[in-house]
């Protein structure tokens, strides 16, 4: 399955499509159709539920998307978030130097400064793979889009991180919310970044969603993580830097992998094993998953070490997930330049310190793309979309038999009563085999036909998506059984 495949089936059956289409669309933006905006809303409901509603150290902020230039100037962005930029003399095209050097030449080149690239390019004479024209020089290029506020025009930017304002808010959260050290701010929200070469569906967009958490540790706590014990036994894949020199990741427990060193602290390991949880929950293989360390070479500006959660799509590993140890880069930083100091009272040492930052980040595009790979399964005489069942846009589908009858009627009834706790679809046109498979292919777990029987005696054929299995079920019976194998029963279990 390519990622072309996939990107025609999302359009085909409306997850996503092109923006703008009907204008030509534009590179790099993606608008979510009605079966997309709800798998979507899923995802982020669940991130937010499990990460942040569900845990008593973590609150949630919603910052705005324009941004003041301080705040950029502080983090570093405006002098550090580049990608180098390289054109073509001939025809004008434009890449991203790093990933042409990476997949023409097959060589690494992280961390190496535009001049150097030139250099690279031109010793080997690597050209335009477009129209193999001469390639122009290498400059940085700032990803932050810029836009203009109020008649006066004063510059802001379009946030390329939710990360900041979360920083810049940090003493208004922890004195509102009153949390004690270790804590975590969360924001989700939508991120814009001018990428060179947009590519790879929703891999790489220009504006897209992030998910992320901001937690503070005290910087001489970070081994100190008391839910240590809900990852320990957990087994991952691990690509250190050490392993990456020998070129196989290793299977280990995250505890494991904290007693050999491999993690800086606990808490870093923690987040990255619970992430982990996270995906397998929502029905990721967990041997897709590895847990790949930055090179020194690759880290941002602001991170001490940083790892990866990556997932093997058909085309390779790829990131979805990274996950930074900030140190107190941002607190710091945000205080030097608004000159308001940016700290945590420690009752324990009757001092004020700056807290170290653990920061998951998680796209929601990337994870989105990742399930709909790992759901997506062609058979025999059907395509079906293996959908954990609380993702799936529609839990259930409600059909009559036949369009006659008094059918139509009951299953209106039906779907009436069951759409307010479930998200239902009607459907009464084409074979009933037809609307099975229509429902397989986006993903609906569970089908309930009403037929002439169901007039006489009150029961429903009730259809399973992955095993295809039928049983009868009372119609009073239905609310209770959907709700069971939402949560995970076996529908072989059923009765
Ligand atoms: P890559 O190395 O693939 O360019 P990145 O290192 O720039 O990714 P981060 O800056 O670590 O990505 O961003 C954190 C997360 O935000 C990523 O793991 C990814 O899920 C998401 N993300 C970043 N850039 C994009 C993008 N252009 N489109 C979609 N998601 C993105
Ligand atoms: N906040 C980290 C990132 O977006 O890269």
């Amino acid at each position: 399955m390519s990622i072309e495949e996939i990107a025609a089936f999302a359009k085909r059956k409306g997850f996503v499509f092109p923006s703008g289409e009907i204008y030509g669309s534009l590179s790099g933006f993606w608008d979510y159709g009605p079966l997309g905006t709800e798998l979507k809303r899923n995802i982020e409901r669940e991130l937010w539920d499990f990460f942040v509603r569900s845990r008593e150290d973590i609150v949630g902020i919603d910052g705005s998307i324009v941004t003041h230039p301080s705040v950029w100037k502080a983090s570093g962005h405006l002098d550090s978030f580049t990608d180098p930029l390289v054109r073509c003399k001939k025809c004008g095209k434009r890449y991203r130097a790093d990933k042409l050097i990476e997949d023409e030449l097959g060589l690494r080149v992280d961390g190496i400064s535009p001049g150097k690239m030139e250099r690279m390019i031109r010793n080997r004479s690597l050209k335009c793979p477009e129209c193999s024209g001469d390639l122009g020089s290498v400059r940085a290029f700032n990803l932050m889009f810029s836009t203009e506020v109020g008649p006066t025009g004063t510059r802001a930017y379009l946030r390329p991180e939710t990360a900041q304002l979360i920083f810049t808010n940090f003493e208004l959260v922890q004195r509102v919310s009153r949390k004690k050290l270790p804590f975590g701010i969360a924001q989700l929200g939508k991120a814009f970044r001018n990428e060179i070469s947009p590519r790879n569906f929703l891999m790489r967009s220009r504006e897209f969603t992030q998910f992320e958490i901001e937690f503070f540790v005290h910087p001489e706590k970070m081994d100190e993580c008391p839910c240590f014990g809900e990852v320990e036994s957990l087994p991952v894949w691990v690509f250190s830097r050490r392993h990456q020199k020998g070129g196989e990741p290793e299977r280990m427990t995250v505890g494991e992998a904290v007693d050999s060193g491999v993690f800086g602290s606990r808490w870093h390991a923690y987040w990255l094993g619970k992430f982990c949880e996270f995906f397998t929950r929502l029905g990721l293989d967990p041997d897709k998953l590895r847990l790949r360390q930055h090179l020194e070479e690759e880290l941002s500006h602001y991170a001490e070490d940083t790892w990866d959660i990556e997932y093997r799509f058909p085309f390779g590993w790829r990131e979805i997930h990274g996950c930074a140890n900030r140190t107190d880069f941002d607190l710091k930083r945000h205080s030097e330049v608004s000159g308001k100091e940016l700290a945590y009272f420690d009752q324990e040492s009757g001092k004020r310190i700056v807290p170290y930052v653990i920061e998951p980040s998680q796209g929601v595009d990337r994870l989105f793309l990742a399930i709909l790979f790992e759901a997506y399964a062609r058979e025999k005489e059907r395509t079906v979309l293996r959908l954990k069942p609380f993702l799936a846009p529609y839990v259930l589908a409600v059909f009559p038999l036949v369009k006659r009858d008094g059918l139509p009627e009951k299953a209106r009834e039906i779907f009436s009563e069951l759409s307010v706790c479930f998200p239902c679809f009607y459907d009464e046109s084409g074979s009933i085999g037809r609307r099975y498979r229509r429902m397989d292919e986006i993903g609906t777990p569970f089908c309930v036909t009403v037929d002439g029987e169901t007039l006489e005696n009150g029961t429903v054929t009730l259809r399973d998506r992955d095993s295809m299995e039928q049983k009868r079920v009372r119609i009073g019976d239905l609310k209770k059984i959907l709700s069971e194998l939402i949560r995970g029963k076996s529908f072989s279990a059923l009765p």
